[in-house]
């Protein structure tokens, strides 16, 4: 499948600054304020289905608790995931994969979609937002990433169409070996601006793209991209848009 390439900014969980994260208020958002791209986090409920969700738990974003993974998509469905944020937004639902990619593909939003299964989970989630992937005749163009290297190395098996990118803190002493096995098209890195210009070099002189979240000052990111990082994730898309930094 031709992709196209992350743009230079993404909207972190959407445009989680100003809308709840991981929503579809938090994409429509994103795409109103100019981004092309966005960033999310895909968990998956009790009964497989891939939901938009940081946390392992359901305590932080929403009116519910216990662990993503504990519940069913009808009890999932039932939660507020948006007063938690502000009242402005009460009622927002938990999103499944399904519903981001059907509203990323008629904004015409490209997604990193980030890996987050709940611990000891990395296989079953990547299976299951496989089997979501590979149901669907269109896409949006799309990264997939992970802290996981289970489930990058599992994704490059079962859903070997789509790039992949290692995603860590920061970059480990074995990051090449690690980016080989999974065939990654990109490294996302935790936003350092002590990150040195010789190391990103090094990155891209290794056929690597490299992309730095979560960025929230025009500052950080002017520094980042001087160094050479070809893209930022930002909870406030429109901030460094409107600074000319896309
Ligand atoms: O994908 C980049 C970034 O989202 C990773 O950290 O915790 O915000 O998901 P986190
Ligand atoms: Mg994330």
């Amino acid at each position: 499948m031709k992709q196209k390439s992350m743009p230079r900014i993404t909207a972190h969980r959407g445009a989680s600054g100003n809308a709840p994260e991981n929503t579809i208020a938090a994409i429509e958002l994103a795409a109103a304020e100019g981004a092309e791209w966005i960033e999310v986090d895909v968990n998956v409920s009790s009964d497989g289905i891939p939901v938009l969700h940081h946390d392992d738990d359901l305590d932080r974003c929403t009116d519910g608790q216990g662990l993503v993974i504990e519940l069913s998509m009808a009890e999932l469905a039932q939660l507020d995931t948006g007063s938690w944020f502000s009242k402005r937004y009460r009622g927002e639902r938990i999103a499944t994969l399904d519903d981001c990619l059907n509203l990323c593909e008629s904004l015409n939003l490209g997604i990193n979609l980030e890996i987050k299964p709940c611990s000891g989970w990395e296989i079953p989630t990547t299976d299951q937002i496989a089997a979501v992937l590979h149901r669907r005749h269109t896409l949006p163009n799309m990264v997939i990433s992970s802290f996981s290297h289970a489930a990058l190395l599992r994704a490059a098996e079962k859903i070997e169409f789509i790039p992949r990118a290692s995603l860590f803190l920061v970059a480990p002493p074995d990051w090449q070996q690690l980016t080989e096995e999974v065939s990654a098209i990109n490294l996302h890195l935790q936003d350092n601006t002590l990150l040195e210009k010789s190391t990103i070099d090094e990155f891209h002189r290794a056929g690597l793209g490299v992309y730095c979240y979560t960025v929230n000052t025009i500052e950080d990111a002017q520094v980042l991209f001087a160094q050479g990082v070809d893209g930022v994730f930002s909870n406030y898309p429109k901030l460094l848009i409107d600074a000319g930094l896309d």
